[in-house]
């Protein structure tokens, strides 16, 4: 009996010595996880994500539709993994058009020779500079979908060097931006790349504390425990093949996510639209995106006329008050009774092909400006915007929004209120 005993711990722990090392490198999270808050001040969407040797929590501005991820290298950057990437490498290669540089300054991070160049874009400002691409670690937090899991490391995670002048427009205590567009060199595809799980992401952005899950579902909240990845409604992804923001070179595709905005309605009453406005031209201008660095939604002078004079003939009771900036048209908050999915004003349906509509209700397309002032959360973006309508934060907030790049589709869910739940309230507290 003791020898058997002693057999079975000695076993035992040779099992634990021998294969234990072997899990810690062979653990393979399924989704990983990054925590969002709003800046009051600048209303950008701020995620934090530990980078470089001793590791070093950064803030950085979320811009979905940023094709890469770069830091601010001019300021304090101090890391003993940190890698330039050589001109004609593999890693460089992944980038669309990188150019080779030569730096005339002592060597430190964002100033070696021979290496691979791209152009960071701040898209708040509308600003680029060239910049050094380089690897270093990041560590972020896996997720089983229900919980934070196990931390995980990427050692080579490539970004891109920024500079001072860059970070101007981007929220305070910010160090660069986090881009998740369609390029190879953005995080989602880094890190589907480095665990190979699916070339899936999915944005919960909150006016408090969301969240963003790379990798597929489970996607769930609480207080119910809800699967929210379970309930998407999808609309193929449309490749804008002329990229119109920050610098290109010819041929480059838009890093940004289109979706096929085929009308308006309103109350389910369809707005006339100049129907040229929905679709992207030779130029790449025109068309429906995404963007998560524009508050509200942006859309061109006559939709957004057409869209407001639909929205007044739904309240022809309702007198407007003077409007406050960005907007054009405001109430006295005491004129619509409160819903579950904030005030009870007319939907504005986005239709898509195949009879899908993402509804907006009050929560997502009203803003309280004021405590007794509210106004529709649309703005004006002239008549010759690059973009016809730009879906803004304040409309995608608690609505999680999924990229799924294998099937080419953007999944959403409409506004969580409806299921009792918000992008607040994913359970940041770590599975014990
Ligand atoms: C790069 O090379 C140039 C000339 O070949 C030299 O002057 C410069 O100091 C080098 N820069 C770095 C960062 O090593
Ligand atoms: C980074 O963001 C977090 C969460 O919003 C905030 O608490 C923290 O103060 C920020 N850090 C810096 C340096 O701004
Ligand atoms: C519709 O928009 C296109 C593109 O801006 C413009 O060329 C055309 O004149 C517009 N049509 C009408 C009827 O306004
Ligand atoms: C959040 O997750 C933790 C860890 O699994 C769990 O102990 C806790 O009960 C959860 N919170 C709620 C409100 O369900």
């Amino acid at each position: 009996m003791a020898a058997s005993t002693n057999f079975l711990l000695f076993s035992a722990s040779l099992f634990f010595f021998i294969v234990s090392p072997s899990i810690q490198a062979s653990f393979r999270p399924k989704a990983l996880l990054l925590p969002l808050s709003k800046d009051a001040s600048t209303l950008q969407y701020i995620t934090q994500i530990k980078q470089r040797t001793p590791l070093l929590p950064l803030n950085l501005t979320l811009d979905v539709g940023g094709d890469s991820f770069w830091v601010d290298c001019d300021n304090g950057y101090v890391s003993s993994s940190y890698k330039p990437v050589p001109c004609n490498s593999a890693a460089c290669n992944l980038a669309y058009s990188p150019s080779c540089a030569t730096c005339f300054d002592a060597p430190k991070p964002g100033c070696n020779n021979n290496t691979c160049n791209l152009f960071p874009t701040n898209n708040v400002k509308s600003t680029a500079t060239i910049g050094e691409v380089a690897q270093d670690v990041v560590s972020v937090q896996s997720t089983d979908g229900k919980n934070p899991g196990e931390v995980v490391t990427v050692s080579k995670f490539m970004f891109t060097c920024g500079s001072s002048f860059l970070m101007e427009g981007l929220a305070s205590g910010v160090k660069g931006v986090a881009g998740l567009g369609r390029t190879k060199i953005s995080m989602p595809s880094q890190f589907s790349a480095a665990f190979s799980f699916p070339r899936k992401f999915a944005v919960c952005l909150s006016s408090s504390n969301g969240v963003i899950f790379f990798g597929d579902g489970p996607y769930t909240f609480l207080p119910s425990n809800t699967d929210i990845s379970k309930s998407l409604v999808y609309t193929p992804l449309i490749l804008n093949p002329v990229k119109t923001s920050g610098v290109s070179s010819p041929g480059e595709p838009s890093s940004d996510y289109y979706i096929g905005v085929t009308g308006i309605a309103v109350n389910q009453k369809p707005v006339a639209l100049n129907k040229t406005l929905l679709s992207i031209n030779k130029q790449g201008n025109g068309g429906t995106k995404i963007s998560t660095v524009v508050p509200y939604t942006v859309m061109e002078t006559s939709i957004y006329k057409a869209v407001v004079e639909a929205f007044m003939k739904q309240i022809p009771m309702v007198h407007t008050v003077p409007a406050v900036a960005p907007f054009g048209t405001c109430f006295d908050a005491k004129s619509f009774r409160s819903s579950r999915v904030g005030p009870a004003v007319p939907q504005i349906d986005l239709l898509l092909p195949n009879r899908v509509a993402w509804r907006i209700f009050g929560a997502n397309s009203m803003v309280q400006v004021e405590s007794n002032v509210l106004c529709l959360g649309l703005v004006d973006g002239g008549s010759d915007p690059t973009t016809s309508i730009e879906i803004g934060g304040h409309q995608m907030e608690d609505n999680l929004v999924q990229i799924d790049l294998a099937a080419s589709r953007l999944g959403f869910s409409s506004s969580l209120l409806f299921r009792q739940t918000t992008c607040s309230n994913f359970n940041f507290t770590q599975a014990s």
